[in-house]
């Protein structure tokens, strides 16, 4: 059995009334629960933190314990050398993935300095991309 933990980055605990038209009217509770099913009978811990250091507080955290990541940075994604510098330091497989299609949207968004840290990028499905991308973790965990 593996043990995944899901990282959700700043602000998508208002996922369900943040910007609906963009990121869907399903919450981070619906998504987890989601993610929880698809993984099983694998363990989730689910996080979510509007915080750069929690995030990484986190990661140190669950070091020992998970066999893959799946991490929606939020906009930390286009930013955070910290939580990249983090994901490295974990030596996990980790998926990104990402609600919307970034490379659609601003230009500032189409940068991800977490991807070198992470085995690929799942973006643009909605809530599904999270189980697009423990579907790919899963099957490179093996
Ligand atoms: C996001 C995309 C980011 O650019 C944005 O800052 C988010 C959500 C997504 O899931 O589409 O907060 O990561």
């Amino acid at each position: 059995m593996a043990h995944i933990a899901v990282i959700h980055g700043p602000n998508l605990d208002l996922l369900g009334t943040r910007e609906p038209s963009l990121y869907g009217t399903t919450t981070l509770e619906q998504i987890d629960e989601r993610i929880r099913t698809e993984a099983s009978p694998h363990e989730v811990k689910t996080f979510q933190s509007n915080g750069e250091g929690a995030i990484i507080d986190f990661l140190r955290e669950v070091s020992g314990w998970a066999d893959g990541i799946i991490i929606n940075a939020g906009a930390y994604t286009h930013t955070s050398y910290a939580i990249r510098d983090a994901l490295s330091a974990a030596a996990i497989p980790a998926v990104e993935v990402h609600l919307t299609n970034v490379h659609a949207r601003e230009e500032f968004r189409r940068l991800s300095v977490i991807a070198p840290a992470c085995l690929g990028q799942i973006a643009g499905f909605g809530w599904h991309s999270y189980v697009l991308g423990l579907e790919a973790l899963l099957e490179h965990i093996g």
